[in-house]
């Protein structure tokens, strides 16, 4: 009996897929999700997922497509073991003092007709599954992988949110659809006025991919850890038979190679989180805790931080990167300055003054270096120095005085996506910002490269290596453009942020971001790690130095948000850099700013309070060591009252200040419309909000003395 219930059918929608040897399986700690393999007739590796009664994934492919031909099918399985794990780490920085890693485990091993061994390592969680291919020590040495065949089999016609399945980008608005209608057609065209554009699949999504089931309203997202030498994934989508295919992506040569792996070797893990409420999404730790642990022996230099910019400024056109606006190598050799540089000594000076009377730690610089000049041009290689400063940039000057303002920089370094360059000159670049005593490196990398892709595997190895090259010269660092973060930031803390996403940026030249993309990011990109979005934008409709000519109503760039929903976004989006990203001048003189004055990046706690995909957002974070809570709340287009409940305080008796939207404001027709009220609070308060169309609130709760 026992043999004939152990001997399992499996039928994969849409094209059949029989199952005939023994079925493992292993369950989450708590028992609610159930992973089991097996393998098909044709030996194809299969595994399927369940929460409680509710299948999540079908039995889906395991395997790959190699050079020498396919290496998905004829498997046997030699033996499998299971195992049980459970600790409690401390991240340096994080949503959480302590995080439990705590899963149970299923190996298998097998091996296919040509004697070729693949193992397949499982770890089930309470929130969700990851699992990774490991390629064990074997008369073969080396892999070339043309193709990874993992498929997500969905049960159904799950509502999902997605960008565009792309090797080259994420910064795409999200559209909301079925999985059936996951169709890029329109969001191609909304980029097509910006510079990344190079979606070639238009039934692809790129991850964290988050899904809704119909029926129970389970939340599922699916994604990749610890990525390290191998290319970035994305999904095509079978629209028809609702299965996800990996798409990792390809060289930039043109080979038709996706990667080459020595043996032994170890994938990435594939990734799916599972909860019964979206707010259990945005609590699960698995991407961290499939990585490993700290690798910096020393992480003292690594802090959390706040950071103002020499930054939005020439985002809005006040000044430029550029010192020269040369158009050729002959007129820089001029070195006749615009008069519009941004980067300049005294600039940088005030920036500090700013910072520093306001208790932001961190300044960053961008367009200090020389090649600002000719960065857009068709041959970015050797354009930029990394070591050079503007002749009006006085780099050694600018970080004293930093310095004895207790205000460190960020040093930038825009690559324009030309790697080559950026390889032969960061040992440099890095050493001599470590000698000057910067402890920080934005790094950008803008247009695409004639030989890679920025998700593939070269370019991927190029990012960690940077990771790794910063940790040596203890700089925190925060990579811009590319691409989803995987967790890598638990190995490398000093990896505190990244773009990887739609960010602030887009509000300044481009049709910009809608109010729902704030409602989205936390349930797909921050899903990754941290981002650096780039909040606290106050002049919304852009009109000191952008539109200043221009009546609201003929403004086409602007925030689509009101100053209490900017405000939100430092407690809502998680990053330990955050950025209070407007000139100083649109801060001066504006009550609301003291909620960025008091706002913390690194927390004991995170709770999630209400949460909706692409309706509305509301959390309270506990300051790292503080008794202090911050409390951040957005809406989509939809104004919508929420009744905030205070007992995630301890005992006592606190202060909040509520910035909240005013009676009439909107994110468009009134966006800086705002009432700041002082009320005092216990853990047995509860009061409503109401939340604006784009609007939101943010609270800080102190303790009364
Ligand atoms: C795009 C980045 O996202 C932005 O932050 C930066 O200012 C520009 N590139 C220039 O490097
Ligand atoms: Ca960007």
């Amino acid at each position: 009996m026992k043999q004939i219930i152990l001997f399992i059918f499996l039928v994969l929608q849409g094209t059949m897929v029989q199952a005939q040897s023994k079925k493992a399986a292993i369950a989450s700690p708590d028992g609610l999700i159930k992973l089991s393999f097996t393998t098909s007739k044709k030996g194809e590796p299969l595994y399927a997922v369940t929460y409680g009664t509710a299948k999540v994934v079908n039995p889906s492919v395991l395997g790959f497509e190699l050079k020498e031909g396919n290496f998905s099918q004829k498997f046997k399985v030699l033996k499998s073991e299971t195992s049980t794990f459970d600790e409690t780490w401390t991240p340096v920085w994080g949503q959480y003092r302590n995080i439990r890693n705590n899963y149970n485990e299923l190996l298998v091993h097998l091996k296919d007709d040509q004697g070729r061994l693949l193992d397949i390592r499982f770890k089930v969680y309470n929130d969700g599954v990851g699992f990774r291919y490991e390629l064990p020590t074997q008369a073969k040495k080396e892999f070339i992988i043309l193709n990874e065949n993992t498929q997500f089999a969905m049960t159904s016609d799950h509502t999902c949110w997605w960008v565009p399945g792309c090797w080259e980008n994420d910064e795409y608005p999200y559209t909301q659809s079925t999985i059936s209608t996951v169709d890029a057609t329109e969001v191609k065209k909304i980029s097509m006025n910006t510079h990344a554009m190079y979606i070639d699949d238009l039934n692809g999504v790129n991850t964290p991919f988050t899904m809704r089931t119909q029926k129970r309203g389970l939340h599922i997202t699916v994604h990749e850890a610890a990525l390290v030498n191998y290319p970035g994934l994305s999904l095509k989508v079978d629209r028809k038979n609702l299965i996800l295919t990996a798409n990792i992506a390809a060289n930039g040569d043109g080979s038709g190679i996706r990667a080459t792996v020595p043996c032994p070797f170890n994938t990435p893990w594939r990734t799916i989180q599972i909860g019964v409420k979206a707010a259990d999404l945005l609590a699960s730790q698995l991407i961290l805790n499939l990585n490993e642990p700290c690798k910096i022996k020393d992480v003292s230099w690594i802090k959390p931080q706040k950071y103002a910019g020499i930054w939005w400024e020439m985002h809005l056109g006040k000044s430029t990167w550029d010192f020269s606006g040369a158009q050729s190598m002959d007129s820089w050799t001029k070195k006749v300055p615009t008069g519009k540089h941004g980067a300049t000594t005294e600039n940088a000076m005030r920036y500090i003054d700013f910072c520093a009377a306001n208790g932001i730690p961190g300044l960053l610089i961008e367009g200090w270096n020389t090649g600002w000049e000719f960065w857009t041009g068709k041959d970015r290689e050797n354009v930029f120095d990394f070591t050079t400063p503007y002749p009006d940039f006085d780099i050694e000057k600018v970080v004293a005085y930093g310095k004895s303002k207790g205000v460190g920089l960020i040093g930038h370094h825009e690559t324009a996506m030309a790697p080559a360059t950026y390889e032969k000159h960061m040992d440099a670049a890095y050493e001599m910002y470590e000698k000057l005593g910067i402890h920080g490196v934005k790094s950008g990398y803008v247009f695409k490269d004639p030989k890679h892709y920025h998700y593939d595997q070269w370019m991927v190895n190029h990012y960690n290596r940077t990771m790794e090259k910063c940790a040596d010269h203890k700089l925190m660092l925060d990579i811009h453009e590319p691409i989803h973060q995987t967790g890598l930031c638990r190995t490398y803390p000093n990896l505190v942020a990244a773009e990887g996403m739609r960010g602030q940026e887009y509000n300044a030249w481009s049709v910009g971001n809608p109010p729902v993309h704030t409602c989205i990011l936390p349930f797909t990109r921050n899903m990754a790690g941290p981002m650096d979005y780039t909040p606290g934008i106050f002049d919304i409709k852009l009109k000191r130095y952008k539109n200043a000519k221009l009546a609201d109503k003929d403004i086409k760039e602007s925030v689509h948000s009101t100053i209490a929903n900017q405000l939100a976004l430092y407690v809502v989006f998680y990053s330990p850099i955050q950025m209070a990203a407007d000139v100083p001048e649109n801060y001066e003189g504006n009550p609301a700013f003291q909620f960025i004055r008091d706002v913390v990046t690194d927390w004991d706690d995170t709770k999630v309070l209400e949460a909706e995909i692409a309706e509305s957002v509301v959390m309270a974070r506990k300051a790292k060591g503080e008794n202090k809570w911050f409390v951040g709340g957005v809406t989509n287009e939809k104004e919508r009252t929420s009744t905030v409940d205070f007992s995630f305080l301890p005992e006592g008796n606190f202060e909040a200040i509520v910035y909240k939207d005013g009676a009439k404001a909107h994110y468009d027709t009134n966006p800086t419309d705002i009432n700041i009220e002082r009320v005092p609070v216990t853990n047995k308060s509860t009061f409503p909000i109401k939340m604006a169309s784009g609007g939101g609130f943010a609270i800080s709760v102190m303790p009364v003395k």
